[in-house]
């Protein structure tokens, strides 16, 4: 490294990249743009040997122990074998943090982006994804796999809430926000990490929502619908690309060379690397080598492989030898890539950095989350003065299971990759930051709705009770389970005024339960920060969220988005209370 930082001072970066990359064998260029997951190493010391480009932990591919000490720790013994490649190039590490430093125990948990949509405040979500990277940052991490950009046209989708909204004026708000917050303007400071627009492009407008499924339309659709974020990304810097694993009119996006390299690099003017998804690219062909060709050539950077790395790198090693991949694509691909590294400093500045340490999982840090929670909050429908409860002299009832399940309420991609119920992290359930704002109030808690006393109020927390990621989250139905409805129901008829609190990562159908509630508060998956629910639910921050997804009646009108012939969704996007209804007696 010292080496390398002597020969390249004074020059730009492009300068800079140049001179490594004719430093470089064919092989050291082949292990830059090899990704691999930290588990699948046979032994670490495969980094140095193959000069391997990246490392990445999948969802919940965690150290033992998962702290944020231990997560910079062992960045720092990774980062340690990769500088003593031949070259010291150093490696880059990457991530799924998605709504918070997730995978690890303590950071700070924010919503899930379609709640972070439903705020519309650019600048809020900004500073959000600046703490995001600063807790990043602060395992030694320099790179995550988000802003996830994906247009969810079909809420039967698994992702839907990866996304921020069904249309692509959501997508271009947020996709700037998120990549100028993780980015900022400076990928050198510690505090900033590169980003990854994902996933390159469609992947929410698979047919009836099928993850990894096929996006069936005319290419000026495609460019309307689901490519519009993608400008704004490229607009903010955006470092890295994700290609997706959907198809276009049955063409993998993997081995899409119009997409990839005519239409985002050369037209868009994409400048960073694009990484594969996880095996995306085996995807392409069965026969891997084949598939690897047509990947590389059509301008995938980076493959994620994320096991098999001596394959790969045997295969396309021996594709550059056979002329079937040229080196001048391979010397494109690895520009790239040291491009970015040399943007964040990782030649001079490889190891971690404790600068930001101190902030992991900080107060301050929630605070912020928490203000992300209050204006993500949709009040649907409010029919008298049901809200906002009262601190003093109510008897309040707080049921269903959800109302005490932090799991639930971060959702998936949480700890875990799929997430977990229960107590997997720090944070505050509904039901603590409900009991939290109380003063004379008395807080009963049922799961079952059951009580003794007739409550003045019943907070009924329902929705999707068990954590999902990606495929595992596609449903053929979005009604209400039958325990929610029956609990619902029990109440309304012995005529407790209700409020509903929906835990969910989409819209879900209420069906014929409207008249069984006084209330309807979508929640979104809120993140580690439940007090922010709390304040919303007794007036402390008036409703403000604006919904950035229709909401169907009933399933035969999903998918629903606005701008369709005939649209008549329940509740309108964008619809959402402002202010509580004055008491209507
Ligand atoms: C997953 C997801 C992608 C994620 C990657 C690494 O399959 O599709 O969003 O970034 O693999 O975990």
């Amino acid at each position: 490294v010292l080496f390398i930082s002597v020969s390249v001072i004074g020059q730009t970066i492009d300068q800079q990249a140049d001179s490594i990359l004719n430093l470089m064998t064919i092989e050291e260029k082949i292990g830059q743009m090899t990704q691999v997951e930290r588990n699948a190493l046979i032994i670490d010391q495969d980094i140095a040997t193959y000069s391997i480009g990246s490392l990445l932990s999948g969802g919940g591919s965690s150290p033992e122990p998962n702290t944020q000490e231990s997560w910079a720790n062992m960045y720092d013994n990774y980062q340690g074998i990769a500088l003593q490649s031949n070259l010291g190039i150093p490696m880059i590490y990457g991530i799924d943090a998605v709504h918070g430093h997730n995978n690890v125990q303590g950071a700070v948990i924010f919503p899930h982006n379609i709640g972070m949509g439903c705020t519309w405040n650019t600048e809020l979500i900004k500073t959000a994804n600046e703490i995001v990277a600063s807790e990043v940052a602060a395992t030694g991490i320099d790179w995550t796999f988000a802003p996830c950009i994906a247009v969810a046209r079909n809420e039967r989708w698994g992702r839907t809430y990866e996304g921020f909204g069904e249309t692509p004026e959501i997508q271009k708000l947020m996709a700037e926000a998120s990549v100028l917050g993780l980015q900022g303007t400076d990928l050198s400071l510690n505090e900033t990490i590169l980003a990854c627009a994902k996933h390159y492009v469609g992947d929410g407008g698979t047919a009836d929502g099928i993850d990894q499924g096929n996006t069936q339309m005319s290419e000026d659709s495609l460019r309307q619908i689901h490519m519009q974020g993608y400008i704004d990304a490229i607009d903010a810097g955006v470092g890295t690309v994700m290609a997706s694993f959907n198809s276009w009119n049955g063409e993998k996006l993997h081995g899409h060379d119009y997409l990839l390299t005519d239409v985002l690099k050369n037209e868009l003017g994409f400048e960073g690397f694009v990484i594969s998804d996880w095996a995306g690219v085996d995807q392409i062909d069965e026969d891997y080598r084949t598939a690897i060709k047509r990947a590389i050539n059509a301008g995938i950077d980076m493959v994620m492989v994320p096991d098999r790395y001596e394959v790969f790198i045997s295969h396309l090693t021996s594709l550059v030898n056979d002329g079937e991949v040229s080196e001048t694509r391979i010397d494109d691909a690895v520009l790239r890539i040291l491009k970015q590294k040399l943007l964040l400093d990782l030649f001079e500045n490889p190891y971690s950095d404790n600068a930001t340490a101190g902030d992991f999982g900080s107060q301050a840090h929630r605070d912020v989350a928490r203000q992300v929670v209050r204006e993500s909050m949709v009040l649907l429908n409010a029919k008298n003065d049901v809200l906002p409860l009262q601190k003093n002299g109510q008897n309040i009832l707080v049921a269903g299971e959800l109302a005490a399940d932090l799991g639930a309420q971060c959702g998936g991609w949480t700890i875990s990759w799929q997430g977990n119920n229960g107590d997997i992290t720090t944070g505050t359930n509904i039901l603590t930051g409900i009991n939290n704002l109380a003063e004379t109030s008395t807080i009963t808690y049922a799961p079952d709705g059951n009580y003794s006393t007739a409550p003045d109020v019943a907070v009924v927390v329902v929705g999707e009770k068990t954590p999902y990621a990606e495929g595992q989250g596609d449903r053929t139905s979005l009604n209400l389970g039958e325990t929610d409805i029956q609990l619902m129901k029990k109440l309304k008829k012995a005529g407790i005024p209700t409020v509903a609190v929906l835990i969910s990562g989409r819209p879900m159908i209420f069906g014929e339960l409207l008249p069984y509630t006084d209330a309807v508060l979508a929640a979104w998956y809120p993140g580690t920060e439940g007090d922010g629910v709390a304040e919303v639910l007794y007036g402390d921050y008036q409703p403000s969220g604006m919904l950035t997804h229709s909401w169907p009646k009933a399933m035969w009108q999903v998918p629903v988005n606005f701008g369709d012939n005939l649209y008549d969704p329940l509740f309108a996007y964008k619809h959402g209370l402002q202010e509580f209804p004055a008491s209507a007696g």
